[in-house]
Parts: C-alpha cells; sequence; structure tokens
C-alpha cells in the first residue's frame, strides 16, 4: 500500500524530474528516497553524486554533485561525518585521501572503472625505470596505489593545466590514452602515454558525429576528452563533464548532444526544457551499479566502507593534495 503522505512530502522533488522519470517509477523511488533523505539526518551523512549518476539520485538525494574534480575538493571540506559516493570506487578512495577522519561509504563494491583497471603500480614503477626523471602525472581515474607511484594528479577538468604546470619538457601521463592524446594537441609539453581506455568514451566516433550532423542540422556537438582524438576533433567543444555542463548553461545550443554516458544528458535537460538533446549515449555499467536502493542499504547496514592502507595513502594523498594546489 502506497503511503499518500509520503507521496505528499516527496511531490516537489517530482517536480525537478518529471521529465525524465516516467510517473509509473516514481512511487518506488519515492520510497527510497524519503527513506534515504531521513538516513541521511540520523547517520549525519552526505551523499556526493557524480554527474552520470540517475536523475532520481543526482536531483532527488545528492548533497554536493558534479564532475571528479569538484567531488575531490567538495569531499576535503565535508564536515558531516558520512560520506557515501554516489560514483566509482576511485571516487570514494580519493574522497578518503581526501578526509581521512570520516567514514566513507561506497554502495556498491563493484562500482569499478575500466581506466582504473588498465594499470598497476608495479607499471608505473617500469615506467619510472625506463623515463627516469619524467614526471608521472596520473588521472584520477586510478587506485589509490597508482596515485601513490606519481607526482601529482589530474582529472580532465584541470589535465592541461597540470602538465603545464610542472615546467617540464617531457611527462608520463597515465593512463588513458586518449586523454593524453588530447592533451598533447593543447601543448608543446612532450607526453608519454599509457594504454588505457575509458570503455565508454572510446565507442564513440567520427564517423558518428558525421552522421548526427547529417541527421540534425545545427547540432552542436559536444566531446569528453576521453574520446578518441578524432572524435573531440570533430567536435564543437571537449571538456570535463562539469565542462561540458558548463558550456550548455552558458551557450543554451538549441540542439545538442553530449558524446559521453547517458545520463548526463538526462541530468541537464531537467535544468534546460527548452533544448533539444540529441541522445546517441553510452552508459557506463560502473556507474549504473549504484542505485537508491543500495545507497539506502549503504547507509542503513553502515557499508562498503572504504579504507586504504596507511602507507599507500600518505603517498596518494600528497598526489592529489599536490594537483588540489596547482
Ligand atoms: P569528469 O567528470 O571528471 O569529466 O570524468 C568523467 C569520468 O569518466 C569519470 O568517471
Ligand atoms: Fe571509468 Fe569511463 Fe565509467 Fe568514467 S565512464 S567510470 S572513465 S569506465
Amino acid at each position: 500500500m502506497l503511503d499518500a503522505d509520503m507521496l505528499d512530502r516527496m511531490a516537489p522533488l517530482y517536480e525537478r524530474v518529471r521529465r525524465v522519470v516516467p510517473p509509473i517509477e516514481w512511487p518506488s523511488f519515492a520510497e527510497e528516497i524519503d527513506a534515504i533523505l531521513r538516513l541521511k539526518r540520523e547517520r549525519n551523512a552526505v551523499i556526493l553524486a557524480h554527474n552520470y549518476q540517475t536523475p532520481e539520485i543526482f536531483h532527488c538525494v545528492a548533497d554536493i554533485v558534479g564532475d571528479s574534480l569538484a567531488l575531490a575538493r567538495e569531499a576535503a571540506r565535508v564536515e558531516a561525518e558520512v560520506i557515501v559516493m554516489a560514483g566509482v570506487h576511485f571516487m570514494a578512495e580519493t574522497a578518503k585521501l581526501l578526509n581521512p577522519a570520516k567514514r566513507v561509504l561506497i554502495p556498491d563494491l563493484r562500482a569499478g572503472c575500466s581506466l582504473a583497471e588498465s594499470i598497476t603500480a608495479a607499471d608505473v614503477r617500469l615506467l619510472r625505470q625506463r623515463y627516469p626523471g619524467v614526471p608521472v602525472v596520473t588521472y584520477v581515474n586510478t587506485s589509490a596505489a597508482v596515485k601513490g607511484e606519481s607526482d601529482v594528479c589530474c582529472t580532465s577538468g584541470n589535465a592541461l593545466h597540470i602538465v603545464e604546470a610542472l615546467g617540464a619538457p617531457r611527462v608520463i601521463m597515465l593512463p588513458d590514452e586518449y586523454l593524453a592524446q588530447n592533451t598533447a594537441a593543447q601543448t608543446r609539453v612532450e607526453i608519454i602515454a599509457w594504454k588505457g581506455r575509458c570503455e565508454v568514451h572510446e565507442r564513440f566516433t567520427a564517423a558518428e558525429v558525421e552522421e548526427l550532423r547529417a541527421e540534425h542540422p545545427g547540432l552542436v556537438v559536444l566531446a569528453h576528452p576521453e574520446c578518441p582524438p578524432d572524435v573531440v576533433a570533430a567536435a564543437d567543444f571537449a571538456g570535463s563533464t562539469a565542462a561540458l555542463a558548463g558550456y550548455v548553461g552558458t551557450h543554451r545550443p538549441a540542439r545538442v548532444v553530449l558524446l559521453t554516458e547517458c545520463s548526463m544528458s538526462d541530468n541537464i535537460a531537467v535544468q534546460y526544457p527548452g533544448l533539444e538533446f540529441i541522445r546517441p549515449c553510452n552508459l557506463c555499467p560502473h556507474m549504473k551499479r549504484i542505485t537508491l536502493g543500495n545507497i539506502r542499504c549503504a547507509l542503513e547496514d553502515m557499508r562498503h566502507e572504504v579504507t586504504i592502507d596507511p602507507a599507500v595513502a600518505v603517498r596518494a594523498r600528497a598526489a592529489v593534495e599536490r594537483m588540489l594546489a596547482l
């Protein structure tokens, strides 16, 4: 039996997402959201959600939303006792590194990342032997162990800035081959890349961009820099998920496509009802492991707590903090 009072309480939240959440799905979401909002108060918890989370998480239970860089920055400032990461495992690890006294929970331990899986700490040590003295810039989409072998971290939002701020003629940039190539195209710094790929963004092709433009006249194409370089070259603008959202907010393109994870368009479309979003998106199966159901369980049972070996954490934290300082 549906609780009418609960549905009344949740009605203002449905207004936020009604354009992307069908009415038939809402009652079960509403029940979970109501429980999560109560549990957050009881546990003194906050929920950080990446831009790829589904709208009912992003718009209805999250306290802080953003790209990897924003989530890292905000994680360092959280005052609540508990942080629930609605995102993938490396994001939860970064939050723990930056706020070690807090309990950081990830609702599903299987929420990984193909980039984080593509490289180990031993691989980084071998690269250092091969290129002595060359600084290592590591994308945040890596394990704490890999960060711990690095000089500094970067995100897609600051990669170019970090590479140039080091003042070195050559840097090793790990592990995303395409982010490294897309960054190399914008700088004179020589970049040595690794062979990692994002399984979501590597699937977009330049031919697809051409077809989309032919099918949808006037289309503005926005791409994430984890896409292959020819896709980025064929796009009108490339940037982190926050930069893509910022572009839509500033330029208000009448017809736009975001070459990135599917939920991005849903989350932005909610904010800009007048714009037409074309959606040939790709799903990230790791981001989609996080649901209202497992966020609720995480808060009920205080699971799954993220821990990092203290010796690794000291070095990994230094690489993330150096990024934030730069
Ligand atoms: P940003 O949100 O930092 O652009 O990263 C995208 C991504 O793929 C995170 O998993
Ligand atoms: Fe990793 Fe790509 Fe998924 Fe982001 S979208 S979590 S980079 S697999």
